[in-house]
């Protein structure tokens, strides 16, 4: 974390939708690992509607860490110490003036939108309206920031009316996920890659992010939303823009997050020929799901990245619920050599990133077979590791990052239009699911978008 004036610093942390899933499973178990660093001594104010008193938040929130990672009693003690409650209706402006009584002597907050997009014009106003939005204070938005282009442009300017851009965070905790953000660290500070890391070496790139579960209760979400809005147009664009973009040439957010936009400027806007869309068997059953619901659980994309360094080499995407494994990686095929030696058309060399469960990477090689010096073998190089519990976890990291007003790994506003506008048509007119049975790698006709060589599917 970079050392800031403390005058940057937020002087508290407020959290819209206290009571709420995404407070429960990320944040408490963020705010209790900042406890326990020594990274969080500002009154962290709850604010929701559930009747709860002081203590009985304060309950709710050792429970919620006992379900979702587990109670470290130092770093416990000095959040419950932290914690204030703010009780009431986000419509009722009686709950922002107990809320600027509860902020006291602060002036500075960090006010945390863990709330339903459909109430975020509503809270942002009345934080205005009630004096909790003074110069310095901030917000942190959840994705997905809008639902397509215009309804994100329309919730850009009320947050301006409200908070600067300097103050406005727009989060997408995938850039919080250390291997996400230091794929940048991984490029670009080591010379080995830099040469072929371009349209000249590289054939094609593909992401996967595949999830094994479904949409765990949260149907009524996920049907307003499908794939491309929950996790591609914010996580997978994420990762496309950190394995596309240029080096930047200084270390500043700006500067950092120019080159991203940059990436987003070069692709194509997309058609309905670009995208294969599915739904597994069962999504109608779930809970909160319309009953001829057309939304997709599983997508796969094909990008064009029209920059100098990538046009040509085709980019693809694909993520799905009910797959076959957990877990998301980035496999980037290389050209064939023209040499004798190499093995068959189908082993091009390639890079193999695993961004999660585990950290690999892996370079695919030819190699002479031990067993039969006729034969070339494909091989990996491969250096893996598995995240430790004491790392700093994607919440952590973006809300430290927030409060320091460090927007690096955070949206920008140029940022979110480029990529609405690369998906708008789709989500304007997307064409129809197809059925896929749970387990599998998505529907049959998926094939239809694969990369040359074909999908590649990660392996646990
Ligand atoms: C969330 C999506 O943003 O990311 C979920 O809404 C998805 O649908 C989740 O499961 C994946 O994040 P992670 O960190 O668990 O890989």
């Amino acid at each position: 974390m970079k050392a800031k004036a403390a005058s940057d610093h937020s002087d508290a942390l407020v959290f819209f939708g206290a009571t709420g899933d995404l407070a429960r499973r990320k944040i408490y178990p963020a705010l209790q690992a900042m406890c326990k660093r020594g990274h969080l001594e500002v009154p962290v104010i709850g604010v929701a509607r559930s009747g709860y008193s002081l203590d009985q938040f304060k309950a709710h929130v050792r429970d919620s860490l006992r379900q979702h990672g587990g109670v470290d009693e130092a770093g416990f003690e000095t959040l419950q110490g932290l914690l204030r409650y703010v009780d009431g209706d986000y419509t009722q402006a009686a709950t922002f003036g107990a809320l600027r009584k509860a902020l006291d002597k602060a002036r500075r907050p960090m006010h945390y939108l863990a709330i339903p997009p459909s109430m975020f014009v509503n809270v942002v106003e009345q934080l205005g309206t009630a004096g909790c939005a003074d110069a310095g204070a901030r917000v942190v938005v959840e994705k997905p920031f809008g639902r397509d282009r215009e309804s994100a442009r329309a919730l850009n300017r009320v947050l301006l009316e409200t908070f600067d851009e300097k103050g406005i965070f727009r989060i997408d905790h995938y850039l919080g996920k250390s291997p996400v953000h230091n794929l940048l660290h991984f490029r670009f500070a080591n010379a080995l890659f830099e040469p072929f890391w371009n349209r000249h070496h590289v054939r094609s790139v593909q992401i996967t992010m595949a999830e094994d579960f479904g949409v765990q209760g949260r149907g009524a979400f996920y049907d307003r939303i499908g794939t491309v809005r929950d996790v591609v147009e914010n996580h997978l664009f994420q990762l496309l823009t950190n394995l596309a973009m240029e080096a930047p040439v200084r270390m500043d957010s700006e500067t950092v997050r120019d080159e991203k936009v940059k990436v987003l400027k070069a692709v194509r806007t997309m058609t309905a020929d670009d995208i294969v869309r599915g739904q597994f068997d069962g999504y109608l059953d779930e809970a909160g799901v319309a009953a001829r619901s057309q939304t997709e659980t599983f997508a796969a994309l094909r990008l064009h990245v029209d920059s100098w360094r990538w046009k040509g080499v085709p980019f693809f995407i694909r993520a799905g619920k009910h797959l076959p494994v957990t877990c998301t990686e980035v496999l980037v095929r290389l050209r064939r050599t023209p040499s004798v030696y190499s093995a068959g058309e189908d082993m091009p060399n390639h890079v193999r990133l695993r961004i999660g469960p585990d950290i690999c990477i892996a370079l695919g090689m030819d190699v002479v077979s031990p067993e039969d010096e006729g034969l070339s073998l494909s091989t990996e190089l491969m250096a893996c590791r598995s995240p430790s519990s004491g790392e700093v976890d994607a919440y952590e990291r973006l809300l430290g990052d927030a409060m320091h007003g460090d927007a690096t790994l955070f949206a920008r506003e140029d940022y979110i239009d480029e990529a609405w506008r690369i998906v708008d048509p789709l989500l304007r007119k997307p064409p129809p699911v197809h059925r896929y049975a749970p387990g599998t790698w998505g529907p049959d006709a998926a094939a239809a978008m694969a990369p040359p060589s074909g999908w590649h599917d990660p392996v646990p």
